[in-house]
């Protein structure tokens, strides 16, 4: 974030969540990740599973860093690990540069042990007319685990959280959505043009998030601090 560490207790106060600032994303990134090992292996002593949601972009790239290097060095396990994912383009196909498929298994998925049948990410291969049913099973199955332990949030320009863009309803579920012009405009680099970006994604929707037992919202940088 971007206010001076000599504000942080005036910002705190003025707060109702708890707001932790820190001196930059490498700092807050490690300690992030410090509290999803520590989470991930208390819950293989309970021998239970351990959800993450988890968000693609810039944001959480250092988390993931971290968390692949405490695999390798650390010998950080992800057996017990099942994860979701909050969000895809529609439609997009896994192999393209700008998947979210691709992007997690590129900063994660790929380079630690987790099980192939406990990742979960929206489908943006489907027909349309088969959306809602794989919105409503990809609830089920985060139902089917309990619910999500721990999700882990960027922000876009636009505030939105997954791709619920402004005028998403506290209570929405995991839907179809078209994307905001200002979200359209900052993916526009990563689809080398506007006209090439989808015009709407599948993303969880802000009930669903709200129902994790645990959030992190992270934003960096001065291009974040006004939303
Ligand atoms: P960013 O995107 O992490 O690339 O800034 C955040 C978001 O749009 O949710």
């Amino acid at each position: 974030m971007t206010f001076l560490h000599s504000d942080s207790e005036n910002i705190r106060s003025r707060e109702n969540l708890p707001v932790t600032i820190h001196h930059g994303a490498r700092e807050a990134s490690v300690l992030i990740a410090k509290e999803i090992a520590t989470l991930i292996k208390k819950k293989k002593e309970l021998n239970d599973h351990c959800v993450l949601g988890l968000p693609t972009g810039s944001t959480p790239v250092e988390v993931y860093d971290e968390l692949v290097r405490m695999h390798k060095e650390d010998g950080l396990s992800f057996e017990n690990v099942v994860t979701f994912n909050l969000d895809e383009y529609y439609p997009m196909q896994p192999y393209k540069l700008q998947s979210y498929v691709r992007f997690m298994r590129e900063h994660l998925l790929d380079q630690v042990d987790l099980k192939p049948e406990n990742i979960h990410i929206p489908d943006g291969t489907i027909p349309v007319e088969e959306v809602p049913g794989f919105c409503r099973n990809y609830e089920e199955k985060v139902k089917s685990y309990g619910g999500i332990d721990l999700q882990l949030l960027g922000i876009g320009r636009t505030g939105h959280i997954g791709f619920n863009e402004p005028g998403s309803g506290k209570k929405s579920r995991t839907r179809l959505i078209s994307l905001d012009h200002i979200t359209i405009a900052d993916s526009a680099s990563d689809f080398f043009g506007e006209e090439n970006v989808p015009k709407r994604a599948i993303t969880m929707g802000i009930g669903n998030i709200l129902e994790s037992k645990q959030i992190i919202l992270m934003a960096w940088g001065e291009g974040k601090a006004k939303i």
